[in-house]
């Protein structure tokens, strides 16, 4: 961020106010309003915060209307084509690609750190079997701060590294627990010798009676949709991470609630409401029903996995999802999967359309993950919770970014007030 070199003027009941404008790296410039009030007393109004920066930062920009994501500035496509999820992580966390014992050391740790503590399984027992596994996963993760009493001091270097090395090895085994828990299976433990993605794919498929062979292909396409996933910015979730982080609460805590919002089906939620979606939808002949109730306005039905708030262009990440659901169903020999033939020709009658073209709506990354999951094996309910485990590291990195900062402040935004003013009690026999 650079120092101000322009400003903005602002004219209220004839007074002039000059607010600083600051440059970027990348991106709109910015005008900084944070003395606005203490100058003029007045607010700024922006539910949603659409044209609103809440924070600086380092780790990912995005271009929606080149339909670019970068992280530390690599392009997400290289990424997922030639890295892998804990190298995507690492980059996340650090700021750089790691050298190659930076990588081993990274890698270790995180395998070293995936077990559970044993007492968390009675936690798990507790829950009702048809829980939700996203109910199970907000609920067990915030209460890792009640097992990992060593990592919770946010102001403890060494504690908050601890606690994201934590965070990163667990969460594979606390999505497939929550799996194996809502199926009435027993918990499969972690095993050191696979790769991260493999090792969450046998903890889900594995059972004592039979072990889980893993698929080196399915396995990269589980590291891709798990890197695809990585980190996006001032999302909803990442947004909620921050906010609770400001005020210094435990990074467990914090992360549990990035996942409770990110359950919401206009956020993480729409990969599981885009399948049931295409399931509602059936056959290709009923497309033009469905379009015709997403563009109705008196009808609350969307496109499930269409739009972006930021890509006004193809979201990246959804062109690779596509390329890798292809190749997943090829293998799984499902290519001529019905769900995945209505997705592709809703995705042309939409993209065709120019209600869709006209306010620039593309589908996203959870257009096809679904497809892909459930070819793997997976239950709608556990898409979610693989978005997740997922996120984890960009819900971290941007909490690490917030904590180090020695300029954060408690997040405490304003209100434009339209409720009754100052009245008096009225007993309530003259009511
Ligand atoms: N289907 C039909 N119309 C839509 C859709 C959709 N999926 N998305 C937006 N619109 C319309 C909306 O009705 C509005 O039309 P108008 O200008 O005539 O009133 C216009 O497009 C702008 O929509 P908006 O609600 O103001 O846009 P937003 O930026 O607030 O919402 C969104 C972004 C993602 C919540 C929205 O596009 C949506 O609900 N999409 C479906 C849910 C979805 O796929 N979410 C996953 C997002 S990607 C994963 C993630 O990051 O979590």
């Amino acid at each position: 961020m650079s120092d101000a070199k322009k400003t903005a003027t602002l004219t209220l009941d004839g007074t002039s106010y000059e607010l600083p404008v600051m440059s970027p790296s990348a991106g709109p410039d910015v005008v900084d309003i944070r003395k606005l009030y203490a100058q003029a007393k007045v607010f700024t109004y922006d539910p949603g915060f659409t044209s609103t920066a809440a924070c600086d930062s380092e780790i990912t920009f995005i271009d929606g209307g080149k339909g670019e994501l970068l992280h530390r500035g690599y392009p997400i496509d290289q990424l997922a084509e030639k890295s892998h999820y804990l190298e995507v992580c690492y980059l996340l966390l650090y700021g750089d690609l790691p050298g190659a014992k930076q990588l081993e050391e990274f890698e270790r740790l995180v395998t070293y750190h995936t077990m559970l503590h044993e007492q968390m399984v009675y936690f798990y027992r507790g829950f009702r079997r048809d829980a939700h596994p996203m109910a199970i996963m907000t609920g067990v993760v915030g209460a890792m701060s009640a097992f990992y009493h060593d990592s919770t001091d946010i102001h403890d270097e060494h504690a908050r590294e601890v606690a994201t090395i934590r965070l990163i090895a667990k969460m594979p085994t606390i999505a497939a627990w929550a799996y194996k828990f809502s199926i009435g299976q027993p918990f499969v433990y972690p095993r050191n010798d696979l790769d991260y993605a493999s090792n969450f794919l046998r903890m889900c498929f594995a059972v004592p009676a039979e072990d889980y062979e893993v698929n080196p292909i399915l396995a990269r396409a589980m590291d891709r949709i798990f890197t695809l996933h990585a980190d996006h910015e001032q999302n909803a979730s990442t947004s909620t991470v921050r906010l609770a982080s400001s005020s210094g609460a435990n990074p467990f805590a914090c992360i549990a609630a990035g996942i409770a919002c990110l359950w919401g089906p206009a956020h993480g939620g729409a990969n599981q409401a885009t399948l049931e979606m295409l399931r509602e939808i059936g056959t290709v002949d009923r497309i033009p029903e469905f379009i015709a109730r997403a563009k109705d306005k008196d009808d609350p039905f969307r496109l499930m996995g269409f739009g972006h708030r930021v890509y006004k262009n193809f979201d990246p990440r959804a062109k690779v999802m596509k390329q890798s659901a292809d190749e997943v169903l090829e293998l799984l020999g499902v290519d001529n999967n019905p769900t995945l033939q209505v997705a592709k020709a809703l995705e042309e009658a939409a993209l065709s359309d120019p209600y869709f073209a006209d306010r620039k709506l593309f589908p996203n990354v959870d257009f096809y993950s679904g497809i892909i999951l459930e070819a793997m094996g997976f239950p709608t309910s556990m898409f979610t919770p693989i978005f997740a485990l997922s996120r984890t590291v960009g819900w971290i990195s941007q909490w690490k970014e917030m904590i180090s900062d020695p300029a954060m402040k408690i997040g405490r935004p304003r209100q434009l007030y339209c409720g009754a003013t100052m009245r008096d009690y009225v007993d309530i026999e003259k009511r």
